[in-house]
C-alpha cells in the first residue's frame, strides 16, 4: 500500500483517485478551489463532471495543500496542463526528494515550449518525475470499463513502481523510459482531435477523418523523433492509441470544439459551448512553435493554427493541405 495524493479533482483527477483508493492505496485528493472541496466533501460525487460515480468516503478531500504533500510517497498531478507550473510552484514548498511524481496533463508550455515534465523538474528539479498517458477517458474508467495507458520514466524501476501502483484487472499499464515521446504523442493528439473534429463538422467523411489521424500521427512522430524520442512510441498507446480515442470520441472536447468550429462556429463561440478546457488550443500555437524551432514540416498543425487565430476558412485550410506538393508517403 503507497500513501499517494492526487492534485486536481477535475474528471481524471478523481477517476484515478477512486482507482487508486480500490487498488488499496490511502489516497487523498487536492483542490485548489475551496467550493469544489466543499461541494465533493458533501456530496461524495462530482455530479457535474462525472455524475453518478460514487466518491468513497476514505478518500480525503482537502484544500490545503501542505496536507496533501507532506508523508506521501506519491504524488499525482491531475490539473489542466495550463495550471501544472502554478500548481507546481505551490507543492515544491514541502515537497522532498524521495516523493515521486506523476503528471497525468497532456500539453505543453506556451511560453517555453516545454513539456510538462520539463515544467514540474524546473520547478522541483531533485524530483523523479514520470508521466502515465494512453486512450483514457475518465468517464469509461470510473466505470470499471477496461483500459490500458502506459507509465513513463527516464528511470525504468520508477516507471515499474507506478505500474505497479495503478495496475488492475480494469485499468493495464504497459512500461517506458521514453518520457518525450509519451508527452508529444498526448499533447499534439488533441491539436488533431481539432482537426478531426473540424472535418466532421464540415460534413467530411471517414475517409476524411482517416487521412487527419494517419498524417496526423505521421506529422507528431516527425517533431517527437526531432526531440529525440523514439519512433515505435508513437504507434504505442500514448501515441496513435490515444490519438484514436480523441479523435473519434464524443467525450473529446477537443474533437467536440473542432466539429463546432467546422460547422461556423467562432473560436470562442465553440468554446463557451464546450464549457471544459480545450488544451488543443493552447497546445496549437506551441506545437507550431516546436515545429519552427525543429525545422520540421506539420502541415495539419499549421492549417489548424490557422483556422483557430486567423480566421481561415476551414473549407480552404483543407483544399490547401490536399494541393499540397506531391510527396513520397515515408
Ligand atoms: N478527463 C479525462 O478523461 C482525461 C484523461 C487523461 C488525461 N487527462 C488530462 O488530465 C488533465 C486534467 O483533465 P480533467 O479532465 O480532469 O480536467 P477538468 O477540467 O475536469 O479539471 C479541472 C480541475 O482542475 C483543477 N483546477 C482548476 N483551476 C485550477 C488552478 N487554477 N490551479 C490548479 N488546479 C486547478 C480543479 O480541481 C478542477 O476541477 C488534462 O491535462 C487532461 O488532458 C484527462
Amino acid at each position: 500500500m503507497a500513501r499517494v495524493s492526487v492534485l486536481g479533482a477535475g474528471s481524471w483527477g478523481t477517476a484515478l483517485s477512486i482507482l487508486l483508493h480500490e487498488n488499496g492505496h490511502d489516497v487523498t485528493l487536492w483542490s485548489i478551489m475551496e467550493e469544489e472541496v466543499n461541494m465533493l466533501i458533501k456530496e461524495r460525487e462530482n455530479k457535474q463532471k462525472l455524475p453518478g460515480i460514487e466518491i468513497p468516503d476514505e478518500i480525503i478531500i482537502t484544500n490545503n495543500i501542505e496536507e496533501a504533500i507532506t508523508d506521501k510517497s506519491i504524488l499525482v498531478m491531475a490539473v489542466p496542463s495550463k495550471f501544472v507550473r502554478n500548481t507546481a510552484k505551490l507543492m515544491k514548498e514541502y515537497v522532498s526528494s524521495d516523493q515521486v511524481i506523476v503528471n497525468v496533463a497532456k500539453g505543453l508550455e506556451d511560453e517555453t515550449l516545454y513539456t510538462l515534465v520539463e515544467v514540474i523538474n524546473d520547478e522541483m528539479p531533485d524530483n523523479k518525475v514520470a508521466v502515465l498517458s494512453g486512450p483514457s477517458h475518465a468517464e469509461e474508467v470510473s466505470r470499471k470499463i477496461p483500459t490500458t495507458c502506459v507509465a513513463g520514466c527516464t528511470d525504468e524501476n520508477t516507471a515499474k513502481i507506478i505500474q505497479d501502483l495503478f495496475m488492475n484487472t480494469n485499468f493495464r499499464v504497459y512500461t517506458s523510459t521514453d518520457v518525450v515521446g509519451i508527452e508529444m504523442g498526448g499533447a499534439l493528439k488533441n491539436v488533431i482531435a481539432l482537426a478531426a473534429g473540424i472535418s466532421d463538422g464540415i460534413g467530411y467523411g471517414d475517409n476524411a477523418k482517416a487521412a487527419i489521424m494517419t498524417r496526423g500521427i505521421a506529422e507528431i512522430s516527425r517533431l517527437g523523433v526531432a526531440m529525440g524520442a523514439n519512433v515505435q512510441t508513437f504507434n504505442g498507446l500514448s501515441g496513435i492509441g490515444d490519438l484514436i480515442v480523441t479523435c473519434t470520441s464524443m467525450h473529446s472536447r477537443n474533437r467536440r470544439a473542432g466539429i463546432l468550429i467546422g460547422k461556423g462556429y467562432s473560436l470562442d463561440k465553440a468554446l463557451e459551448e464546450v464549457k471544459m478546457v480545450v488544451e488543443g488550443v493552447f497546445t496549437a500555437k506551441a506545437a507550431l512553435d516546436l515545429a519552427n524551432k525543429y525545422n520540421v514540416e506539420m502541415p495539419i498543425i499549421k492549417k489548424v493554427n490557422e483556422v483557430l487565430f486567423t480566421g481561415k476558412d476551414t473549407k480552404k485550410a483543407v483544399e490547401e493541405l490536399m494541393i499540397r506538393d506531391k510527396k513520397i508517403e515515408y
